[in-house]
């Protein structure tokens, strides 16, 4: 099955009771038992729910890997996939992966004991040099937020391998459509479907994928235990969302080539973070892994007070966090997504002042182009 297939016809299609081709909404927390322990194959829906259900075998089947599991939202999925480790165990991170993922590992789970080091995983050099006779994991995110790094999976999965280590990636900003990590080397793969996945600025949602019976165990154990699940309607939007995946990708990449087009050209603009530019210090590495390069885009304006103009002129690009959607989002991370990153280390990391993410939506990109326009001028 081809990817726009797989989106449409993967995990669990329809409902085989009635022919409904939509998979319907089970809201139930509990089912009848025909004897103790007898049942069909559910007990309470925070064990199992059928909607839930037939996402986390949709999501298994396009990230290609052998179980899925749907969460509240993306930072209870991280939290989860995190749970799967000890008092005293140490995790290697991405440097500028997304605010609240820094923010629970270095206020959150460092009092439990599990410790974090950031570090470029760009230069897999760096993942080497941090590990710890204590490490259990690198946890990856590419393309980052905001800065658009990309990390080159496959090399870091043989680092993974050859030191016993678990590989983790974020995959929201490229979704399972460009980027399937799995096929590189991960062994678990983590979203925010809050963002292209959901797709409409209408669910807050979390999916991770095992790629073997063993995590699929472990994190099971871990959601049933904690809770974090995903309720049946917010399941059922995800599905819905999900099976238009792959055309809203295609139109987001055409809309957003042109844009970064624009924005390279325009006098007003420093620097433009992009992964499809082939300035882009890992263009060969990103040409590699993912098969398009995404709608997120990050430009330099120069100053903290220019980039609040432009954010306040804008009329199509609505100012909010967020991103992946069909409406086009633009905001200031130093000040929004990454404001409980410290400034030090905002600075360090390259997060200005004048630094603004733009996820491009699915408007006419010339209505795009000329907001813009009229918004850096
Ligand atoms: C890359 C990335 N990972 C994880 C998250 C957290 O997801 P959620 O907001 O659904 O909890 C976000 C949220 O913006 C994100 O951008």
């Amino acid at each position: 099955m081809r990817r726009k297939t797989k989106l449409i016809h993967g995990g669990i299609a329809g409902d085989a009771h009635t022919g409904a081709v939509s998979v319907p909404i089970y809201q139930v927390s509990t089912y009848k038992q025909e004897a103790v322990g007898v049942h069909k194959g559910y007990e309470y829906s925070r064990t199992g729910n059928p909607t839930r259900h037939a996402l986390e075998e949709l999501i298994k089947d396009v990230e290609e890997g052998y179980a899925g599991f749907a969460f509240s939202s993306g930072m209870a999925a991280i939290t989860a996939v995190m749970m799967l480790f000890n008092s005293g165990d140490h995790v290697i991170l991405t440097d500028d992966v997304y605010g609240g993922t820094y923010r629970v590992m270095t206020k959150v789970l460092n009092r439990l004991g599990i410790a974090s080091t950031f570090v470029d995983t760009s230069d897999l050099a760096n993942i080497e040099a941090h590990i710890q006779p204590n490490t259990k994991a690198i946890y990856i995110e590419t393309p980052t937020n905001p800065l658009l790094k990309i990390t080159d999976l496959q090399g870091a999965s043989e680092i993974a391998k050859r030191h016993g280590l678990l590989m983790i990636v974020d995959n929201t900003f490229s979704t399972p459509y460009w980027q399937t990590p799995i096929a590189f080397g991960a062994d678990i793969v983590i979203h925010s479907a809050t963002k292209y996945l959901g797709g409409h600025s209408d669910v807050v949602a979390g999916l991770v994928v095992v790629n073997n019976e063993q995590l699929a165990q472990d994190v099971h154990f871990i959601q049933n235990s904690t809770g974090g699940i995903l309720g049946p309607q917010d399941s059922w939007l995800l599905m819905r969302g999900m099976k238009t995946l792959g055309i809203r990708m295609e139109e987001h990449e055409q809309n957003t080539r042109k844009i970064v087009e624009f924005l390279i050209n325009h006098p007003a603009v420093t620097r433009v973070y992009y992964p499809g530019l082939p300035s882009h210090p890992n263009y060969d590495v990103a040409k590699k892994q993912m098969r398009g390069f995404g709608g997120m885009v990050s430009f330099d304006v120069g100053s903290g007070e220019k980039a609040e103009q432009v954010l306040t002129r804008v009329r199509y690009f609505t100012l909010a966090e967020s991103l992946g959607a069909v409406e086009s989002l633009i905001s200031l991370p130093a000040k929004m997504t990454h404001a409980s990153i410290p400034k030090e280390r905002r600075d360090e990391l390259g997060i200005t002042d004048g630094l603004i993410r733009i996820s491009v939506g699915l408007e006419d990109v010339d209505d795009l182009i000329e907001d813009l326009a009229q918004a850096l001028a």
